[in-house]
């Protein structure tokens, strides 16, 4: 009998170093994340030559502490994938190449992965995708519905227009004077406020998937901005609460429409603002309603990781799709 299929999965697109390895693209035997938050904290933000460094500095290190963590020799590991874009070019390219020569060195196929590919398949190690799938991505880079009929096949359906869900938690909270990444210190403070400000909801046009944050965002910072000058004082934990209505109506509504409208048979929830307390309810409580299938992985699994990049691996690896040699990371792919 064949043995487990194993892939050993890398993911430096951001500020994360990480290593997994899942076994047939579902069950995770080690999945190491070195953080880089600390470091890019006092800078309010990630800084891309700072991210690279670290990411030189701990892969090695992270490739060996997954390896130890699963209890497996590279006899056992059947492929080598890593996220081949989009994210900073430096940072990719430091876990392209550490991939390229572990596949070189043990003589392994290599498969390259699209890092939203990535964070919609962090579902599938909570259970097995059924299609035709609807899928919210949002994360600090990314706010995209994607439509999915069958594995590997992507169509998006909406996209933010300007800033991220995750890019407007983390704007907002800077000017709320919360340390980076701000979405959580937000979610904490919108749970001990309440909606007492009426921000605006970018709808668009009515039949539009896309979304808009940026008016949002200049909205609380008017609002703040004007309540200083008054010499009014304003408690964050409101604004918080209101800022965090404005963008879950939104984001709720919209997956909600399109679950309905491509009937679909799963909603996945994906990208590190799906670790959210308020977003999981609001969810949870539409599509209870709606009687659609929801999914929205662990915490550890909305975050930047690699075990999501190996669930995705698994199933291009079965496919018979490979990389090669001249794999290079590509900061801007596009998901096909
Ligand atoms: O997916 P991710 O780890 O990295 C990217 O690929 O961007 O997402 C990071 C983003 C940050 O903007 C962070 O503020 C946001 O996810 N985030 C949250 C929460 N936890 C993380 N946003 C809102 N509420 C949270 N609880
Ligand atoms: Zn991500």
């Amino acid at each position: 009998m064949k043995k487990n299929e194993l892939i050993l999965a890398i993911e430096t697109s951001c500020d994360e170093t990480a290593v997994a390895i899942v076994e047939n693209g579902t069950k995770i035997l080690a999945n190491a994340v070195a953080s880089q938050i600390e470091s890019h904290k006092r800078f309010g933000g990630v800084v891309p030559e700072i991210a690279s460094r670290h990411h030189v500095e701990q892969i090695t290190l992270v490739i060996e502490e997954a390896m130890k963590e699963a209890a497996v020799t590279w006899q056992d590991i059947d492929a080598i994938a890593v996220t081949e874009g989009p994210g900073l070019v430096g940072a990719l390219l430091i876990g392209v190449n550490a991939a390229k020569a572990l596949a070189f060195a043990h003589d392994l196929p290599l498969i390259n992965v699209h890092h939203i590919a990535g964070h919609i398949y962090a579902n599938r190690l909570v259970e097995e995708l059924a299609f035709p799938l609807v899928a919210l991505v949002v994360s600090g880079g990314h706010t995209e519905l994607i439509f999915m009929q069958e594995h590997g096949s992507y169509e998006v359906i909406g996209e933010t227009r300007d800033d991220a869900a995750g890019e407007a938690y983390d704007k907002v909270a800077r000017t709320l004077d919360l340390p980076y990444p701000g979405g959580p210190h937000i979610d904490r403070l919108a749970h001990q406020g309440g909606v007492t400000i009426d921000f605006p909801r970018a709808w668009l046009e009515p039949e539009s998937y896309d979304f808009s944050f940026s008016g949002l965002k200049s909205a609380v910072i008017n609002t703040l901005h004007n309540a200083k000058q008054r010499g009014e004082e304003l408690k964050a934990e409101d604004v918080a609460a209101s800022f965090q209505a404005s963008v879950i109506d939104v984001l709720v509504e919209k997956t909600a429409r399109a679950a309905e409208q491509y009937e679909a048979n799963q909603v996945l929830v994906a990208g590190g603002v799906a670790a959210n307390k308020g977003l999981r309810t609001a969810l949870e409580k539409k599509f209870t309603q709606l009687e659609r299938k929801l999914i929205i992985p662990p915490l550890s699994l909305c975050t930047d990781n690699a075990a999501m990049i190996a669930a995705a691996a698994s199933i291009a690896y079965k496919k018979g799709r490979r990389a090669d040699m001249a794999l290079n990371g590509r900061p801007s792919l596009t998901l096909m």
